[in-house]
């Protein structure tokens, strides 16, 4: 959490300003106040009035601003931080900082502060090659500046290699380190993680399946892997790329799913965050159903194993720690609390799936956490966020254990 930070948001010239919106929001979103200081090129991407309206506060703009300099100053606005993150930085706004040049209101406050900073560049890969570059981050480091590491892939500029700002839950993590230290508490645990949809055949070609797209169970298994816990994630059929530093198996039923998570244990905690399909097709069709004009094709439906309620009545080798998801579309946190008893597991996160709320497949979730304590409710979160508040929630239950 970054409760009471005050953070200075400095966003250069390059496509990837937009995502310095995005990170304004999620560092917001753990508590800190963020102020932005757009530069004329960030201006060329995005302007002032959205970064003003997303983070609540003025964004700066000019050095020759008498309104500006009137309210705030450049010398206040360089020390009332506790940190300045620049992102994305151009080579050009680092070339200036190396060089100690303050010919605009970016590259004045970053010669004027005492506070530290951090550096996410951006830019094409050539550019990010050039001896020139390389030069200046190393001098920008011996300076003691921070840095986040741009990423390879395709960039703006059609061609592919280093230069890609940092995905935003990176350069959060980066925030969170330098202010907290890389706090790794679940480090011997371990956790298994179940995640997606399940699909049961009906026959050779057809399955029954759902919309679960996995990304909440998956953004679950990296945010427990990033607090140092050993993660087994069982994963039904999805495209999301595995998380760092977690072990995915990889299932297609129900009873593959079951049998992958009785084989992942023991371990410390089980979240439950697959959909797995509540039935499955009994008689084995053995070849494609055809379509007959003796009408509908004959196959029965028995229930499937509840994984999380099996997990939950285990008397060997229960997880100290059950964890389950109930996806509701009305009266959520009654039926959640019913279900957390039902099922015998130890927190219940409810969540709100009706259509119109798009959070399955959507990238924002807004739950309840169901305990014997209660209800706790978040405010809607990136499911990124969920997870990390939910790893820290359990790092902490089980300390207390
Ligand atoms: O009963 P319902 O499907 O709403 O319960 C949801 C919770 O139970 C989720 O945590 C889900 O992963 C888990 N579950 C399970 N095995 C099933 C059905 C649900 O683990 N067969």
């Amino acid at each position: 959490m970054l409760n009471g930070k005050r953070i200075l948001l400095i966003i250069g010239g390059g496509v990837a300003a937009y995502k310095a919106l995005e990170l304004a929001r999620r560092l917001m979103e753990r508590g800190a106040t963020v102020k932005g200081i757009l530069t004329s090129g960030g201006q060329e991407f995005i302007t002032p009035l959205s970064v003003a309206s997303l983070t609540n506060n003025e964004c700066y703009t000019d050095l020759f601003s008498l309104k500006d300099e009137a309210e705030m100053g450049h010398i206040r606005l360089s020390r009332e931080a506790d940190l300045i993150v620049i992102a994305p930085a151009t080579a050009d706004l680092m070339a200036k900082m190396a060089g100690g040049i303050a010919n605009d209101l970016a590259s004045t406050v970053l010669l004027a502060t005492d506070k530290p900073v951090m550096v996410a560049p951006a830019m094409n890969a050539q550019m990010w090659d050039h001896p020139a570059t390389k030069r200046n981050i190393e001098t920008l480091k011996s300076d003691g500046i921070h840095f986040v590491a741009p990423g390879s892939g395709m960039l703006a500029c059609g061609e592919i290699g280093a230069g890609r700002l940092a995905e935003v839950p990176d350069m959060v993590e980066a925030i969170e380190e330098f202010f907290h230290g890389n706090i790794q508490p679940l480090t011997g645990k371990h956790a298994v993680v179940t995640a997606g949809p399940t699909h049961e055949p009906i026959d050779p070609v057809r399955y029954i399946a759902n919309r679960s797209s996995g990304k909440q169970g998956f953004a679950v298994a990296g945010a427990l892997a990033a607090l140092g816990a050993k993660v087994t994630l069982v994963a039904g059929p999805v495209t999301e790329e595995t998380p760092p530093g977690v072990n995915r198996v990889d299932v297609e039923t129900a009873l593959q799913m079951k049998a992958a998570v009785d084989d992942a244990l023991p371990a410390d905690v089980a979240v439950c965050v697959a959909a797995v399909a509540d039935w499955r097709v009994e008689n084995d069709v053995g070849q494609k159903l055809k379509k007959t004009k003796d009408g509908l094709p004959d196959f029965q439906l028995t229930e499937n194993p509840d994984i999380l309620a099996g997990l939950c009545s285990r008397t060997d080798n229960r997880p100290t720690l059950v964890i389950g998801f109930a996806a509701e579309t009305e009266n959520i946190v009654e039926y959640a609390t019913v279900k957390r008893t039902r099922k015998g597991c130890d927190l219940i996160v409810a969540n709100d799936v009706s259509a119109t709320t798009g959070i399955m497949g959507g990238a924002d979730n807004e739950v309840h956490i169901i305990s014997e304590f209660g209800d706790e409710a978040w405010p809607k979160l990136s499911k990124t966020e969920v997870a990390s508040r939910l790893a820290l929630k359990i790092a902490d239950i089980l300390e207390s254990k």
